[in-house]
C-alpha cells in the first residue's frame, strides 16, 4: 500500500466539494497503467515527482518480452493536468509519444498519443492492474464464401503491406499469403530505412522480404524512391542541383537494380502535389515545396522515372499519391502527368492511395479519376487502400465502450462496420467495372493491429485476425450474404416455448449483429398466418438478449419475429462483446431487411411476415432505444418496459438522448410495462405518463422492481401482459384486449398488477 494513498483522499473529497486544483502531492509517486498498443499490451509503472513548481516523471514499461526504464521529458503539472514526453527509438526511426493525465476521484485518466497513429486512453491507479484477458471475438462472425485475392485473380491484384516476414506471427503470415497476391513494403525500402547515409545501406529487411513473397507467390511492390518524407536531410548536403541529382540517381540505380526481375514494380515519386488547391492552382502542378524541388527543381520527377527505368527496363513504374482523385489535385495531378509523359519520362502508372473515411468515400471522383488516368494511357492502382472508422466508437479518441473505460482500442461498432463494409463493397463494384485499367488494390495492413491507422479499424480483418463484415461485402455475392446458417446456428430456449409454434433463436449472415426469435417450422404458418414484427432493445443497451431470452422466446411461440439486439453467440457465452455499445439505429436496419425479405421471392420469409404490424420494444436503455425509434411511421405501437424518459441529460453515453418532448413523437397505441415504485425507472415512466395525452396509454405495474420476470420461466407475468398487447394491437384480437380495458380488466382483477389507462375511447 502506498502512503500518499492516505493523504489523497480526504484532498480528493475537497477537490470534489470545492473544486480546488490537486495540489502536487497528490500526483506525487507510484501510479501504472497498462496500454493496448498495436505491439500488444504494456505495463507502465510510473513515478511522479513533483519538486518547486517542476515536475520529475519517469517509468519502467514492462511488456511480454521486454523490460525498459523511460525518462520523460517536457512534464508538466497545471492544476490537475499533466503532461509529459516519451521519445523512443524504434530502430532508425524516432517517436515522440505524448501524454496527458488528467487526476480523477481514484485514478490518473491518461492518454497517450503517437504522432498521427491515433491514441489509447488508459487508467492509471495507485495498484498495479492485472492485463485482462483478452478476447479475440469477432464483433461479427461473418462467413466468407471466397478469398479475396480468388475473387479477383481475373481482374487485378490484391495485395497487403507490411514489413513481412519479421516480427509477424505465423497466423499473419499464414493469412498473408493465403488471401493476398501482392506485397508492398509498408517501411523497409523507404529511402531512411533502406539509406539512411551515403554509401550505407540496410537490406537485410528489404532482403528478407522479397525472398519471402517469392516463397509465397506473391508479386512485390516497392515503395518509394523519391519522397518528402521518411528521407534523411544528407541527400540534399550543400543544395547543390547536380550533386544531389547524382545522389538520387545512385539510389535509384542500386535499390532498383539489387531487386531488379524481382520487383514487379515501383513508386518512383511519392506525394509530390500540394494538397488542397483552389481554381488557380488546378490548372497548375501545384508541386509541394520539397527539398526535391529547392535542389532539383520540377525536372525531379522525370529524373527519378528516367533513373527507374534505366535500373529495370521491365519495371512498371507509377507516380504515387493521395487525394489525386478529388478536386484542384486531381486536376493538378493532371496536368502533371500529362507533361511528364509529354516529355517521355517512362511513367506506366498513377498510384491512387486510396486513405478514405468510412461515410464519406468520394466514389464518383474516384471513378472519374480512374477514367481519367486510362484516357492518359496509364494503368490504375489503389496502392495504400484503408477506410476508417470514425464513428462513436472508432475515432482516435474513442473511449471505452458505454462508459467503460477500455483499456484496449475501442470495438467496432457493428453499426460502424456494416457502413464500412458498403463502402469497401461499392468500392471494389467500381474497381471491378474498370478491371481492364486496374492493376492492383493493395490494403495498406494487413489487419487492425497491422495497421497505422491503429483504432479506426480500417481493413478486412480484425485486430485477431477475424475476417470482417467488408470482406464479406466485397467477396460474397448477395445471394451468398443471404444464406441463412445451418442448424448449429439455431438455439432452442426452454424446449421451444409453449405457444402454438416451436419457437428458435437465430440469425441471419445479412443481418449482422441481431438475433431472431421466431417459430421454427415456417411452413407450418401456412398460407393465412404471418408473423407480426417486434424490435427489441436490451437491458443496458446490450449486445445480448440474453437475459430477456425466455420472454422472447415465448412470445415469438405465439407466432412473433422478433428481432433484437446483440450476437446469437452472446446468449450462451457472454462475453465482452455482449457489452459492446448498440444504437437504435439497428433496430430501423433490422425492420427494412425484414420488409426486404418478405418481398424477396427467393427468402424463406417471403410472404411470412405482416409488415404492417410493428412493434418497437426494449426495457431499461433498451426501451429508450425504442422509443428513439418510435417515431418511424410503420411502427404500430409501442412496448416500454421498466423504462421512461430521464428528466435531464443522459448520465450514460450509451444511453439513447431523448427528451420528454420526443415523447409527442408517439404515433400508435402505448404500453408501459413496470416493476412498481422501487423500479429505478418508475418516476420517469410515470411522468411520460402523465405527459401522453394524444395517443392511448396505458401503464402496468408489477411490484416486482426493475429487472422485471424475463428471467421466469416463460419469462412470467411479463410475457402475460405483453402478449396480450401484442395479440391485440398487432393480431387484433378482442379477447386479448380485456386484459387492459374496462373497470373489470383482467389486471384490474388482478391483485399483483396495477393498471391505468388514457385515451382509449377516442
Ligand atoms: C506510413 C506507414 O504506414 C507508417 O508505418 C510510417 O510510420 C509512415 O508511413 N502514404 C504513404 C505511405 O505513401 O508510405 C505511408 O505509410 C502512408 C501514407
Amino acid at each position: 500500500m502506498n502512503n500518499s494513498k492516505k493523504l489523497f483522499i480526504p484532498s480528493l473529497i475537497g477537490m470534489w466539494l470545492f473544486a480546488l486544483p490537486a495540489s502536487a502531492e497528490e500526483i506525487a509517486g507510484e501510479w501504472h497503467a497498462l496500454f493496448d498498443t498495436p505491439a500488444g499490451v504494456q505495463t507502465y509503472h510510473f513515478n511522479f515527482q513533483p519538486k518547486d513548481g517542476t515536475l520529475t516523471a519517469r517509468a519502467v514499461v514492462e511488456s511480454a518480452d521486454q523490460k525498459r526504464k523511460v525518462e520523460f521529458e517536457e512534464a508538466n503539472l497545471v492544476g490537475n493536468t499533466l503532461s509529459f514526453v516519451e521519445r523512443r527509438q524504434i530502430g532508425d526511426r524516432e517517436l515522440r509519444i505524448e501524454y496527458t493525465g488528467k487526476l480523477g476521484d481514484k485514478e490518473l485518466t491518461l492518454v497517450r498519443k503517437i504522432g498521427e497513429f491515433g491514441s489509447q486512453e488508459s487508467a492509471a491507479t495507485r495498484d498495479i492492474p492485472k492485463p485482462e484477458p483478452v478476447s479475440a471475438a469477432p464483433v461479427v462472425e461473418v462467413k466468407i464464401n471466397r478469398v479475396i485475392k480468388d475473387a479477383f485473380k481475373d481482374s487485378f491484384r490484391i495485395g497487403t503491406a507490411g514489413d513481412l516476414p519479421a516480427r509477424y506471427s505465423d497466423q499473419e503470415l499464414a493469412i498473408a499469403a493465403e488471401h493476398f497476391n501482392a506485397v508492398t513494403p509498408e517501411n523497409c525500402m523507404k529511402p531512411e530505412r533502406v539509406h539512411p547515409e551515403e554509401n550505407t545501406w540496410q537490406f537485410e529487411q528489404p532482403d528478407a522480404l522479397v525472398e519471402w513473397a517469392s516463397g509465397s507467390k506473391m508479386s512485390v511492390h516497392g515503395h518509394t524512391l523519391v519522397w518528402h518524407a521518411q528521407t534523411r536531410d544528407w541527400f540534399f548536403r550543400d543544395g547543390d542541383r547536380e550533386a544531389v541529382t547524382l545522389r538520387m540517381k545512385e539510389h535509384i540505380a542500386t535499390l532498383v537494380g539489387r531487386y531488379k526481375g524481382k520487383i514487379q514494380s515501383w513508386d518512383v515519386v511519392n506525394e509530390a502535389i500540394n494538397d488542397g488547391g483552389d481554381a488557380q492552382t488546378a490548372k497548375t502542378e501545384n508541386l509541394r515545396d520539397s527539398k526535391w524541388m529547392q535542389t532539383i527543381g520540377p525536372q525531379f520527377l522525370a529524373l527519378a522515372f528516367q533513373f527507374a527505368h534505366e535500373a529495370d527496363p521491365d519495371a512498371v513504374l507509377y507516380y504515387n499519391d493521395y487525394n489525386i482523385e478529388s478536386g484542384a489535385k486531381h486536376e493538378s495531378s493532371m496536368v502533371l502527368l500529362k507533361r511528364l509523359l509529354a516529355d517521355g519520362a517512362p511513367v506506366h502508372g498513377v498510384g491512387i492511395q486510396g486513405h478514405w473515411r468510412s461515410g464519406s468515400v468520394p466514389f464518383e471522383e474516384i471513378e472519374k479519376a480512374i477514367t481519367d488516368y486510362a484516357s492518359l494511357g496509364l494503368k490504375v492502382s489503389i496502392t495504400e487502400l484503408d477506410v476508417t472508422i470514425r464513428g462513436a466508437s472508432g475515432g482516435q479518441f474513442g473511449g471505452g465502450f458505454g462508459g467503460r473505460r477500455s483499456r484496449r482500442s475501442t470495438p467496432a461498432s457493428i453499426e460502424d462496420l456494416n457502413v464500412q463494409a458498403a463502402d469497401y463493397a461499392k468500392l471494389f463494384e467500381i474497381f471491378q467495372k474498370h478491371e481492364n485499367v486496374i492493376e492492383r488494390v493493395t490494403f495498406w495492413g494487413l489487419n487492425d493491429r497491422r495497421t497505422w491507422r491503429w483504432g479506426q479499424h480500417p481493413l478486412l480483418f480484425d485486430a485477431n485476425n477475424n475476417p470482417k463484415p467488408a470482406y464479406a461485402a466485397i467477396v460474397n455475392d448477395a445471394d451468398d450474404a443471404r444464406e441463412e446458417p445451418d442448424s448449429a446456428k439455431q438455439i432452442k430456449i426452454e424446449d421451444g416455448g409453449q405457444g402454438p409454434y416451436s419457437a428458435i433463436a437465430t440469425e441471419s449472415p445479412a443481418l449482422a449483429g441481431m438475433t431472431i426469435y421466431r417459430p421454427e417450422d415456417l411452413e407450418k404458418l401456412g398460407s393465412e398466418t404471418k408473423l407480426p414484427i417486434l424490435l427489441w432493445g436490451n437491458g443496458a443497451c446490450a449486445n445480448t438478449t440474453e437475459e430477456h431470452k425466455n420472454f422472447l422466446s415465448e412470445i415469438a411461440s405465439h407466432g412473433y419475429i422478433i428481432l433484437g439486439i446483440g450476437l446469437l453467440n452472446q446468449i450462451e457465452s457472454r462475453d465482452e462483446t455482449s457489452r459492446q455499445r448498440t444504437q437504435s439505429s439497428q433496430l430501423i436496419t433490422a425492420l427494412d431487411w425484414i420488409i426486404a425479405e418478405n418481398a424477396r421471392p427467393e427468402s424463406r420469409y417471403f410472404g411470412r411476415v405482416d409488415s404492417s404490424k410493428v412493434a418497437a420494444m426494449g426495457m431499461s436503455c433498451g426501451g429508450l432505444q425504442a422509443l428513439e425509434i418510435s417515431s418511424d411511421s410503420r411502427i404500430t405501437t409501442s412496448v416500454i418496459c421498466n423504462s421512461g424518459v430521464l428528466p435531464g441529460p443522459s448520465p450514460m453515453a450509451a444511453m439513447p438522448a431523448l427528451k420528454k418532448d420526443d415523447l409527442k413523437k408517439l404515433h400508435g397505441p402505448v404500453l408501459y410495462i413496470m416493476g412498481g415504485p422501487s423500479d429505478i425507472a418508475y418516476k420517469n415512466a410515470m411522468d411520460d405518463y402523465a405527459r401522453i395525452n394524444h395517443v392511448p396509454i396505458a401503464m402496468t405495474n408489477l411490484d416486482v422492481g426493475h429487472g422485471g420476470t424475463y428471467r421466469q420461466p416463460q419469462g412470467g407475468e411479463f410475457t402475460k401482459v405483453a402478449l396480450a398487447w401484442l395479440n391485440w394491437q398487432l393480431k387484433g384480437s378482442k379477447d386479448a384486449a380485456k386484459m387492459f380495458i374496462g373497470d373489470d380488466s383482467e389486471l384490474k382483477r388482478d391483485d399483483k398488477w396495477t393498471i391505468e389507462t388514457k385515451q382509449f375511447d377516442r
